[in-house]
């Protein structure tokens, strides 16, 4: 039977489906709290206490986020025991695509040879890597494919203003990829997903230009309209009360508690955010992953480069419950619950 007649099969009993394994990049030079005191009027001090954040990765001048994306990709592959000819669909979870059009994942597919594989890029901003890991997980369950491909990849230092000490400080550059296969052992699984999205909150963290809105021209460079602009206290708020709410939803309907949750993975993008969400969902400081301080707010690859950092610890183990949490511009929201894999 074909990939295609089975992809349609409409009566096809869903899959288990696991993380296979993990893979994470990020470009080599560092820009420090120190360095930034050089190019704003901000201090060490002021982006420490407020963010969490010491440093973050930033991408040289010839480097995009395919680039990124792909050094992930190769990583995961490695580590799943799969080829790239293996994977039958890739999703990219990005904010800062290489161009318009061809896609990322296009670029990724191409340079990665995974000739078996279509795929397409996901615009859901910090969210990105949650919501790709769900769509690539469908792949997988409904028995469309055998292998996906899950990546958050983004060079924000392509859209940030360093001008604006408001934002400058916060982002950085990098890239996480997962593969999502069948599960070889029932138990331990992806269990759920949760999403959701708030578009009336658009307005508060946005980049205005460059799109069919307001295509670029010399007014809007002029006037920076090609960079993130935010209302950091509207997103603060509203992140705080969304993940706790998601999670707090997703854990109920699966008759878990938080004192269940062996991990708790949020998306980082700020250390005060992480701390507020996990105290409202009374988890303990020894379950919350926070590695914001080395890496800034990457978007699409803050959880698996936080997923990366707690193997390495050996904070995250085989048999694990783990509760990933995300909030982006949008605004978009997901939670999601693996029984981690390996
Ligand atoms: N260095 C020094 N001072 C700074 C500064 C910086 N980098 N950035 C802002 N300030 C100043 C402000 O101008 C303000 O000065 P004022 O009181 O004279 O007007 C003061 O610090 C307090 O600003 P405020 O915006 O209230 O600070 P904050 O504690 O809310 O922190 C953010 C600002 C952006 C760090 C915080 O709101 C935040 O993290 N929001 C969420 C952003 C986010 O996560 N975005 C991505 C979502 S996925």
């Amino acid at each position: 039977m074909s990939e295609t007649t089975r992809a349609g099969d409409p009566g096809r009993t869903l899959r288990a489906v696991q993380i296979s394994s993990l893979g994470t990049y990020v470009p080599p030079r560092v820009l420090t709290n120190s360095q930034l005191e050089q190019m704003v009027d901000t201090s060490d001090e002021w982006i420490l206490k407020r963010t969490g954040i010491r440093e973050r990765h930033i991408a040289d001048d010839d480097v995009a986020t395919s680039d990124l994306a792909v050094e992930a990709a190769r990583s995961a592959l490695a580590g799943a025991g799969v080829t790239a000819a293996d994977i039958g669909f890739l999703v990219v979870g990005t904010t800062t695509p290489d161009t318009f059009f061809p896609s990322t994942a296009c670029l990724v597919q191409d340079r990665i040879g995974a000739t078996r594989a279509w795929g397409f890029d996901l615009g859901a901003a910090c969210s990105g890597f949650t919501y790709s890991v769900t769509t690539a997980m469908q792949m997988v369950a409904s028995g469309a494919h055998d292998h996906a491909l899950a990546i958050g990849a983004d060079v924000m230092s392509r859209i940030i203003d360093y001008q604006d000490r408001t934002t400058c400080v916060i982002f950085g550059d990098g890239a996480g990829a997962v593969v999502v296969s069948p599960a070889a052992d029932p138990e331990l699984r992806i269990l759920d997903f949760a999403h959701e999205v708030d578009g009336s909150g658009g307005p508060a963290l946005r980049m205005p230009a460059g799109g069919s809105r307001l295509p670029a021209s010399h007014d809007t460079v002029d006037q920076r309209l090609h960079y993130v602009h935010q209302d950091g206290a509207a997103v603060f708020k509203f992140a705080v009360r969304k993940t706790s709410e998601i999670c707090h939803r997703i854990l109920d309907r699966n008759g878990l508690r938080a004192a269940d949750v062996d991990l708790f993975v949020s998306h980082q993008a700020n250390r005060r955010i992480i701390k507020a969400a996990a105290g409202q969902l009374r988890l303990p400081e020894e379950k919350v992953v926070i590695n914001i301080d080395r890496f800034g707010n990457t978007t699409g690859a803050t959880i698996p480069l936080a997923l990366a950092d707690a193997l390495a610890d050996k904070r995250l183990k085989k048999g694990d419950l783990v509760l990933l949490a995300s909030v982006g511009a949008g605004f978009t929201v997901g939670a999601m619950l693996v029984r981690w894999a390996y």
